[in-house]
């Protein structure tokens, strides 16, 4: 079986999916710069996680998904470095730069994706995803209004993405190139930016139209 280690996995996004994913059955790591946090939060989960430094969980995994703040991810990324290589990494990060998170602010490589694939190198399969969806309503139990856009330079693993939001609850979306990641990251803003003005618990994506499945 797959096993997934999701990297800054006590924080409120990684927690959220690891925790969806467990209940699903898939065999899921949390993963934390401090082993015994990643314990105690893999604890709290249940559905069988288990929790470990994040190189450690990056080292056993097969599917790597990051889930640290913009501030973090290049850190985050040296010290997994060495464990991903030949591996799929899922980056989520989201280039939000504090106070200003209501104002698209992308990086200078273009997207926190394409940072990430420069940081790690060509040997890692990048693909990015779960920029749109709000951590605190992927932590319960109920359906969620939003698509997930996934993007990458491999379409195969781009489709292993899709099947685990799936698994998650939520309907993945072939996005495109890796590239394209800067429009769901900075979507993001726009969101947050609605959630104030509109007073919504979360805002989310959907894309409508009747899509056909294109590997059916
Ligand atoms: N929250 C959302 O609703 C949401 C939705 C979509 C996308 N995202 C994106 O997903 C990513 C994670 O968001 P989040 O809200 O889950 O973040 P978070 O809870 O603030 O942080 C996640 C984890 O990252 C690690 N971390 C925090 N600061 C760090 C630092 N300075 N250096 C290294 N590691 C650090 C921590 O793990 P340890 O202390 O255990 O190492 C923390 O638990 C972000 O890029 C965000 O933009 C978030």
């Amino acid at each position: 079986m797959t096993i997934i280690a999701v990297i800054g996995g006590t924080g409120k996004l990684g927690s959220a999916l690891a925790r969806r994913w467990a209940k699903s059955g898939c065999r899921v790591i949390i993963g934390s710069r401090a082993a015994e946090a990643a314990s105690k939060a893999a604890a709290e989960l249940g559905h069988g996680l288990s929790g470990m430094s994040n190189a450690e969980a990056a080292k056993l995994a097969d599917l790597i998904v990051v889930t640290v703040p913009f501030a973090a991810q290049e850190a985050t990324l040296l010290d997994i470095a060495p464990h991903v290589k030949g591996k799929i990494v899922v980056d989520t990060t989201v280039p939000l730069m504090p106070p200003k998170v209501m104002q698209v602010q992308l990086p200078a490589e273009g997207s926190a994706a394409i940072r990430a694939q420069n940081s790690l190198g060509p040997d890692v399969t990048m693909v990015s995803a779960f920029h749109n969806v709000a951590a605190h309503k992927l932590a319960t139990d109920d359906d969620i209004a939003c698509d997930v856009l996934v993007f990458g330079n491999d379409k195969a693993a781009r489709s292993i993405i899709i099947s685990l939001a799936g698994k998650a609850g939520l309907r993945g979306l072939h996005g495109g190139a890796l590239v394209n990641s800067a429009a769901a990251e900075a979507l993001t803003s726009i969101l947050i930016f609605i959630n104030k003005t509109y007073s919504v618990d979360g805002a989310g994506i959907q894309i409508t139209g009747t899509l056909i499945n294109p590997e059916a």
